[in-house]
């Protein structure tokens, strides 16, 4: 069988815990295809280069077909080179005492400088992933930071919030997962984005209902089930002392993957992509999640959906929320 050519593929964060799940999925095959050879970039901090020496050691030890080369690095012109596709995950950790503030303007500096490599040294078709907190905001940093390559190239993760919701809903109707299509998730990844079921439809008893009527509670749908999507990653840290980390991957993977090879026929999935004001009255200039589908490696936001006042209003106050943000980013930006 001939091989495809090796692509590159940069994981930052590459030390650390949400990696740690990430790295086997990719360099087995799970996100760019059973055929596609991989070389891997991993970017970590210099302080970290030891722990990812034993990353490397046993990314080596799992024997992989497809892992051509793995290239640990504590330097950016190294870890963005010739890249085809990026998940940046590395991010500043909010620090006992650290001011909100203090903690953005480090990540301003972090996804300055990350945009500024991606122009530099990437390809400018490189498919970018941003998942390191404040995602949404690191994530227009980075587009802005390079203005050369396209803003539809940038996305960030909503997808583990997506996998949430659809999950929930799936319990609740005792059905696998699967059978649970087209929730939404709305604006950041935070506590104030809006998971949105009135699209969704569950296949249940042999036909497809809509959500509203496959749960028959409406009050738990527009309660305790949205608490639950907005609240999981709170609860996930409270149970285990450490946060999401395996559904994180898994996220990344159904994310990425669909970037690279399409959503599946009447699916949409929901993601952080640039906002052009043009999209359910969402300000333009946002990394804002919206429902989308993807086709040739590009994405468009489903257009169209019936919003309802439930609906507008969770929808404008998560966009508030990062318009709010995104100011006091962009003036970062500048110093
Ligand atoms: N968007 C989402 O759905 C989602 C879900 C889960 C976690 N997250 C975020 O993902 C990030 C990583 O989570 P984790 O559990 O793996 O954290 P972690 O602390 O275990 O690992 C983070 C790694 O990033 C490295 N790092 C820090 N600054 C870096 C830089 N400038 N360049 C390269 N590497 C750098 C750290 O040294 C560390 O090894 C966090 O910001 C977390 O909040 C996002
Ligand atoms: C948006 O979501 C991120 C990720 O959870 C969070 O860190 C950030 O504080 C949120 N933005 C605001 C303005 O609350
Ligand atoms: C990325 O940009 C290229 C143009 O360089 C475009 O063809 C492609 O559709 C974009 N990808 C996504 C995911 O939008």
């Amino acid at each position: 069988v001939l091989m495809s050519e090796p692509i590159r593929v940069l994981v930052t964060g590459a030390a650390g815990q949400i990696a740690y799940s990430l790295l086997f999925s990719i360099a087995k095959g799970d996100v760019f295809g059973k055929d596609q050879p991989i070389i891997l970039l991993l970017l970590d901090i210099t302080p970290m280069l030891p722990v990812l020496d034993g990353v490397v050691m046993e990314l080596q030890d799992c024997a992989l077909p497809l892992l051509r080369e793995i290239v640990p690095t504590d330097k950016e012109e190294v870890a963005f080179k010739d890249l085809d596709a990026a998940i940046l995950v590395g991010s500043m950790p909010r620090k006992e005492g650290m001011e909100r503030k203090d903690l953005l303007k480090a990540n301003v500096a972090i996804f300055k400088s990350q945009g500024a490599a991606l122009e530099k040294y990437a390809k400018k078709t490189v498919k970018v992933l941003v998942v390191g907190n404040p995602a949404n905001t690191n994530c227009l940093i980075a587009a802005k930071s390079a203005p050369s390559i396209p803003k539809e190239n940038f996305s960030c993760l909503t997808r583990l919030d997506h996998n949430r919701a659809r999950s929930q809903v799936a319990m609740r109707c005792g059905v696998p997962a699967t059978h649970v299509r087209n929730v939404i998730i709305w604006g950041n990844h935070s506590s104030t984005q809006y998971p949105d079921v009135h699209h969704c439809l569950v296949q249940m008893s042999g036909s497809e209902l809509a959500c509203f009527d496959a749960v028959k509670d409406d009050a738990w749908l527009k309660g305790d089930f949205i608490a639950t999507v907005q609240q999981r990653g709170a609860a996930v840290i409270k149970a285990r002392k450490l946060s999401s980390a395996m559904s994180a991957a898994k996220a990344i993977c159904d994310h990425m993957r669909d970037i690279w090879s399409g959503t599946p026929e009447g699916e949409f999935t929901s993601m952080g992509v640039y906002s052009t004001g043009n999209s359910y009255g969402v300000p333009d200039d946002l990394i804002y999640s919206f429902p989308v589908q993807i086709k040739d490696k590009s994405w468009k936001i489903v257009e169209g959906l019936a919003i309802n006042d439930f609906s507008r209003s969770k929808m404008d106050a998560t966009a508030a929320e990062l318009l709010e943000e995104r100011d006091t980013a962009v003036a970062f930006l500048g110093v």
